[in-house]
């Protein structure tokens, strides 16, 4: 925790000022823990999804004389968290001194020492060997069934048949136990942050069908390995935020302010730069009042005699990062009657029987499965239709928003329940109406900081003379960074 947050620096702005603002944050942190002691245990396990995991599987095919050739398969039994580009990295220690002569569908990503062997060599000799995924259009004669997707793995909702993946391996030089038993490898790793795993267990030999399905063979033994995810180990600090908005409101609820991070002082920090946690690029998160890398934005947009319409848009702030196969976990009680989803794909998550209030959105392959980095096209959305329960279909007390919603398995920070807009639509009109009488006394509504900030890279609130609201930002594209105000 403490790590993660001294990671957190700006990468412009002094050495002192930034051990500064890494002491501010550390103790904002603490303070949250102190003050919301349940923020800590949210993270430890997930009721929308309680028994996810990834699996290794790990088959005994065939005993040859100096070793084994193993089966390997790595599925995700996770019903929304996937594994994205550079994806996993399968790492394990070995009981003895075997070797690893032979790898079908994988590879290792170092030979190590392999001085002791004469003539051919075998692919790896580490004692800690580090497996990689092949990519995609490897020659067939290094293919096995089920391989190489360059390491990515589909949440198994999103793709139940891309959310495995498999490897082959000739093992040599194994060493026996006591009972002349096969060692089996420890100490498994996937190389995916968050994720930890357990030791390999004794499990029923896995039974293959022949072909012509006639017929079934079974491995001489199988161990499997499961690893789980926790947020909280994963990071400390939250990635995606809710904005919320209706159409019976002028006010916009944003996102709480510095929901992922602050954007620190006037003119310090233009970017939040996370550490850099192995090969995927750190975070660079566009300047914002959250500094989140995706905020969700709900929008109450229609309400109709029988149904309501909502828009859901999803906006990408990172400025170096394509999420592919994202998806979006949203818990409404209303989802029950949803009637249609225009441009989403869309599933219900059933973990406590035939409850439908949890639902999984994410992209039409193709169209719009991947969220662009920050930009122009770096957003995409969604309306649904739902219709209206007459039991319990309110306006009131922020009934018609999300209690919870989550972008890629993340929790996503909202906004207190509190601060949602009230049914103020005939008290604002009443007001307005009463300013164009000349009085001038209530502030107009807040210009739309997100429209402000397009080219945009720090703003910060003014008032002028009048007591309008405006944003003084600094411009993105012109350099030297000039003030302008918008909107
Ligand atoms: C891992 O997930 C599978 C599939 O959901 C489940 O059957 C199994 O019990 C899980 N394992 C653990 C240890 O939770
Ligand atoms: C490689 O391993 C051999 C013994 O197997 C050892 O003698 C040699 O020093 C090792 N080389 C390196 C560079 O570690
Ligand atoms: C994201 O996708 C766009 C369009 O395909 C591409 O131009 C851009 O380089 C990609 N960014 C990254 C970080 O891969
Ligand atoms: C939940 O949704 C499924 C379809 O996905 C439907 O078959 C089931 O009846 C629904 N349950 C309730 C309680 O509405």
């Amino acid at each position: 925790m403490a790590l993660r947050a001294r990671g957190i620096h700006s990468i412009i702005g002094g050495e002192g000022e930034s051990s500064k603002k890494t002491a501010r944050q550390c103790s904002i942190i603490l303070l949250l823990l102190l003050v919301c002691p349940r923020a800590v245990n949210s993270y430890s396990y997930d009721p929308f999804d309680p028994n996810g995991n990834i699996t290794i599987k790990w088959d005994l095919m065939q005993l040859t004389d100096s070793g084994y050739v193993a089966m390997v398969d790595i599925n995700n039994y996770q019903l929304f968290r996937h594994v994205e580009r550079p994806g996993w990295k399968l790492k394990w220690e070995w009981p003895g001194d075997e070797v690893i002569w032979d790898i079908r569908g994988a590879e290792a990503s170092e030979q190590g020492n392999c001085s002791k062997y004469k003539g051919q060599l075998p692919h790896c000799c580490l004692k800690w060997p580090v497996v990689v995924d092949l990519l995609p259009g490897t020659p067939y004669n290094y293919q096995v069934r089920n391989c190489c997707k360059a390491g990515v793995l589909s949440s198994i909702t999103q793709g139940p048949s891309s959310s495995a993946a498999s490897f082959q391996i000739d093992v040599g030089n194994i060493r026996y136990g006591k009972k002349h038993e096969v060692l089996r490898p420890r100490n498994f790793a996937l190389g995916l942050h968050g994720y930890t795993c357990g030791e390999a267990i004794d499990s029923d030999p896995t039974k293959f069908l022949s072909g012509d399905k006639r017929r079934k063979t079974q491995a001489l033994h199988t161990w499997k390995v499961t690893c789980s995810y926790s947020q909280f180990i994963a990071s400390a600090s939250p990635s995606c935020c809710v904005s919320l908005s209706t159409f019976y409101s002028s006010t916009i609820v944003e996102c709480p302010h510095c929901s992922c991070g602050c954007p620190d002082g006037p003119s310090a920090v233009k970017f939040l730069q996370f550490p850099n946690d192995g090969d995927s690029p750190p975070p660079f998160v566009r300047c914002t009042q959250h500094m989140c890398p995706i905020q969700i934005h709900w929008h109450v947009k229609v309400s109709y005699r029988e149904y309501w319409r909502v828009k859901v848009t999803v906006t990408n702030y990172n400025l170096v990062h394509n999420y592919s196969e994202w998806n979006l976990v949203v818990n409404h009680p209303n989802l029950e009657r949803l009637t249609q989803v225009f441009s989403f794909e869309h599933e219900y998550l059933r973990n406590y029987g035939p409850i439908n209030d949890t639902a999984m959105f994410w992209g039409i392959p193709y169209y719009n499965d991947v969220l662009l980095q920050y930009g122009e096209s770096g957003n995409v959305q969604t309306e649904m239709l739902l219709r209206k329960d007459p039991a319990a279909f309110t306006f009131k007390a922020g009934w018609t928003f999300p209690r919870r919603i989550m972008f890629n398995g993340e929790d996503c920070v909202m906004p207190p329940r509190t601060s949602t807009p009230a049914p103020q639509l005939l008290l604002w009109r009443r007001r307005r109406h009463h300013n164009q009488g000349g009085s001038g006394l209530s502030p107009p509504p807040r210009p739309p900081l997100a429209r402000c900030l397009r080219n945009l890279l720090s703003c910060s609130q003014l008032r002028d003379n009048l007591r309008r609201t405006a944003y003084k930002c600094l411009d993105f594209s012109i350099m030297p960074f000039n003030p302008v105000t918008c909107p």
